[in-house]
């Protein structure tokens, strides 16, 4: 299980899990008022509206963001959908949507929710997972 890093408002909490951050900016790009990269901490929740908030969590191509709402359990997290589906993104990963356990080369199994991107250009040092080398390497065109 990855670790996650909390930031809230008092309303709702993003939750950041490094690994699965492909670095596609989507974030930053989107709502710069709380995604700062290069700042400490580079997400600042406060002061900032819920709906705005959680419109660009549910961008996050990777599922590195996810959100509960304050007050709710964790297994009340969301940005889950009921079925998998695999999207090929142009020039990156395979994304996967949904709950999945993956069998890795060890033997261990990892019990993903959400949004997974795998690499599917080779280069990554984090395999299965994409961790943004694909642009770098520029196979996938
Ligand atoms: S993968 Fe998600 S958390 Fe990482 S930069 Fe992109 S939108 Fe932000
Ligand atoms: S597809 Fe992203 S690192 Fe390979």
């Amino acid at each position: 299980m990855s670790k996650e890093h909390t930031y809230t408002n008092g309303e709702v909490t993003i939750i950041w899990r490094k690994e699965r951050c492909i670095h596609s900016t989507r974030c930053w790009k989107g709502l710069p008022a709380v995604f700062q990269p290069g700042q400490r901490p580079w997400i600042k929740a406060e002061g900032q509206a819920t709906e705005a908030i959680i419109a660009q969590v549910e961008q996050c191509p990777s599922g590195a963001l996810t959100y509960r709402m304050n007050g709710e359990g964790a297994a009340e997290e969301r940005n889950d959908e009921a079925h998998v589906r695999m999207e090929v993104t142009p020039g990156g990963p395979l994304v996967l949507h949904g709950d999945v356990d993956v069998v890795l080369p060890d033997g261990s199994t990892e019990h993903r929710t959400g949004r997974s991107a795998f690499c599917r250009c080779g280069a990554s040092a984090n395999k299965p997972w994409c961790d943004g080398s694909h642009r770098r390497v520029g196979t996938l065109g």
